[in-house]
């Protein structure tokens, strides 16, 4: 089984995100759902948009600390993810991990090679930073070193999107750091890998099968001249105007 984690916040661009990344999910066999909430309780719109999907999956809340609120560079998804985490490790023994942020975009074939998941396995992810791709670098079948344009002293330069693990692997001391940028980086190393672990997928990470794309923010029209088209807007049941 593979655990799809994803972290979720309400947005106008939340139901749209969720709707595209249902639809590619709704043809993977063998996939488990845990949509971690950023807030106080489970939406009904996500609940909704996980029960249509028809897909087996785990709905929490888990909602930022209330210093988050102010900062524009707070990390992202981590009190949600580490509440995944502790489901987790309470109810499940076996299978994949797999964290995948609401916006991205995964080819059906990433989750074929995930599967396999030893202990970590590792892939390039597209559409990041300056370089365009984050990727591990690979020397005969081994991982010898990080392809990625924000090195920042981490031991492992790498997205959320670029790596799984196998659940046996999951410790009490593995967690995600409120740090933005080292979330992956310090949880890789809270969970005591070491290079020689990492198991390269995609054709010996020669492959982009999942990519960071982003969504533009909806702009919201002019209330001046658009006031009673607005009103109707959100009168929309699953459209969210914040
Ligand atoms: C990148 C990485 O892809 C994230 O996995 C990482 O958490 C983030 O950077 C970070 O370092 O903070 P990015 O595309 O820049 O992500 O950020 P978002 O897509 O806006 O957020 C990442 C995930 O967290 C998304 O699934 C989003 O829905 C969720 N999120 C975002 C929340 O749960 N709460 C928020 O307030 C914002
Ligand atoms: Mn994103």
């Amino acid at each position: 089984m593979i655990y799809y984690v994803t972290p979720t916040y309400p947005r106008p661009e939340q139901v749209p995100e969720l709707t595209r990344l249902a639809h590619t999910l709704m043809h993977v066999p063998r996939i488990h759902w845990i949509i971690a909430d950023d807030q106080p309780r489970c939406s009904d719109i996500v609940s909704d948009i996980l029960k249509r999907s028809g897909l087996p999956f785990t709905h929490i809340a888990s909602p930022k600390p209330p210093t988050a609120s102010n900062s524009t560079n707070f990390p992202r998804g981590v009190a949600n993810r580490r509440a995944a985490l502790s489901w987790l490790r309470e109810n499940v023994q076996e299978g994949v991990l797999y964290f995948g942020d609401d916006d991205n975009t995964v080819d059906l074939q990433l989750f074929d090679e995930i599967r396999q998941t030893r202990k970590v396995s590792m892939f390039p992810v597209g559409l990041i930073g300056s370089y365009g791709v984050s990727a591990p670098i690979v020397k005969e079948g081994k991982v010898v070193g990080f392809f990625d344009s924000w090195p920042a002293h981490r031991t492992f330069p790498v997205d959320m999107a670029g790596f799984a693990i196998n659940i046996k692997f999951l410790n009490p001391a593995a967690t995600m750091p409120y740090i933005a940028g080292h979330e992956e980086d310090r949880f890789l190393v809270s969970l005591g890998i070491k290079l020689e672990d990492i198991e390269p997928l995609a054709d010996n990470c020669s492959k982009v099968l999942v990519w960071h794309t982003r969504t533009a923010k909806y702009q919201k029209p002019s209330l001046k001249i658009n006031i009673e088209k607005m009103d109707n807007i959100t009168r929309y049941k699953n459209f969210v105007t914040l």
